[in-house]
């Protein structure tokens, strides 16, 4: 096991809604430098509040010259996904190359990926030898996503090995907590009164995992890290549907959760947990107590 304490550690995408807990937990007991490009101050000044050292990078730029190399591991929960296929493929795959050189010298590389990549099979549990596709094609909005997500893996898995450094690439299904997450954004669509959109193909599957748990993992998925690369499906324990959580999540907010059916929606992407479960050991949080959390904090906030 990885003991995270003392070490020099770089995470990106602490901007965001998984990487930032994440480097705030981290910076508890480490030393932590976190790059993206802080648009927002105010997200900026949080991360330094914790004790975070940030530094402004781009990752369309492809230029790391600012960032000390000298880490003791890294972690990428960067995402970009403007819609462009040519922008992102720079910042999510080319550019994650150039930081993995720069970052050579690590214990261990933690890359964020998710289980977009896989091509749909309806309720098929994924192992992580299954075909890859584009299953946020349907869904319209994020036309970048899987193929950007696949493209980022391969470079991954090419820097694991030209440059020597032991690498998890860890596919994350539906990570979520109290304030974040598809949960949290479905809460407030059946607050407004919109029903839910789920895959005709019924009931919508996937693993959702809660933000402690990712938290708690990350020490063994850097244990595990090797070159060429470990590929491992970060996904809760249990597979559950949105029609499943959606009503936990109601009826502890007195709401009555409306789904409409539709096809241009993501299908379902079930996960087979058994190698994450072989590394990390069983999730701590189980999936109705995280939901139940989850409309519980949103109740206290409103
Ligand atoms: N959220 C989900 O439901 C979900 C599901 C499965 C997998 N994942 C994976 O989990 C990881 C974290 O996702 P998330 O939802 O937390 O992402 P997010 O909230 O959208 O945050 C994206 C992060 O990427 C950074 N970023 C974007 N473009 C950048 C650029 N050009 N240069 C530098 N930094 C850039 C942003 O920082 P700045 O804007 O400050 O630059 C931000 O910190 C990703 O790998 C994602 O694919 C997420």
């Amino acid at each position: 096991m990885v003991m995270l304490e003392n070490q020099r550690i770089l995470i990106t995408g602490a901007t965001g809604s998984v990487g930032g807990p994440v480097a705030k937990a981290l910076a508890q007991t480490n030393s932590v430098v976190a790059i993206a490009r802080f648009g927002d101050d105010a997200a900026r000044a949080d991360l330094e509040a914790h004790g975070i050292h940030c530094t402004k990078v781009d990752f369309e730029a492809c230029d790391y010259s600012e960032v000390d190399g000298d880490f003791d591991y890294a972690l990428n929960f960067a995402v970009a996904k403007t819609n462009n296929f040519e922008r992102d493929l720079i910042a999510n795959a080319e550019s994650l190359g150039f930081l993995m050189q720069r970052c050579s010298a690590a214990r261990a590389f933690l890359h964020c990926s998710s289980t977009a990549v896989y091509e749909p099979n309806g309720h098929h549990r994924f192992v992580e030898s299954d075909p890859l596709g584009d299953n946020h094609r349907a869904f319209g909005f994020m036309p970048t996503y899987s193929i950007s997500k696949i493209a980022a893996e391969t470079v991954a898995g090419f820097a694991a090995r030209a440059y020597g450094v032991p690498t998890t690439i860890a596919r994350l299904s539906v990570p979520y907590g109290d304030d974040f997450g598809w949960p949290h954004f479905q809460l407030a669509m059946m607050r407004a009164g919109n029903p839910i959109p789920v895959h005709t193909d019924a009931p919508s599957e996937y693993n959702p995992i809660h933000i402690d748990d990712i938290i708690h993992q990350i020490p063994a998925l850097l244990a595990a890290a090797t070159s060429p690369a470990t590929v491992v499906n970060w996904a809760g324990d249990d597979v559950v549907s949105i029609e499943q959580w959606c009503r936990i999540i109601a009826d502890v907010c007195g709401l009555t959760a409306k789904f409409a059916p539709t096809t241009t929606t993501i299908a379902s992407v079930a996960c087979d947990t058994t190698r994450r479960a072989a590394i990390t050991g069983p999730c701590t949080v189980n999936w109705r107590d995280g939901m139940r959390r989850l409309a519980a904090a949103a109740q206290h906030e409103s």
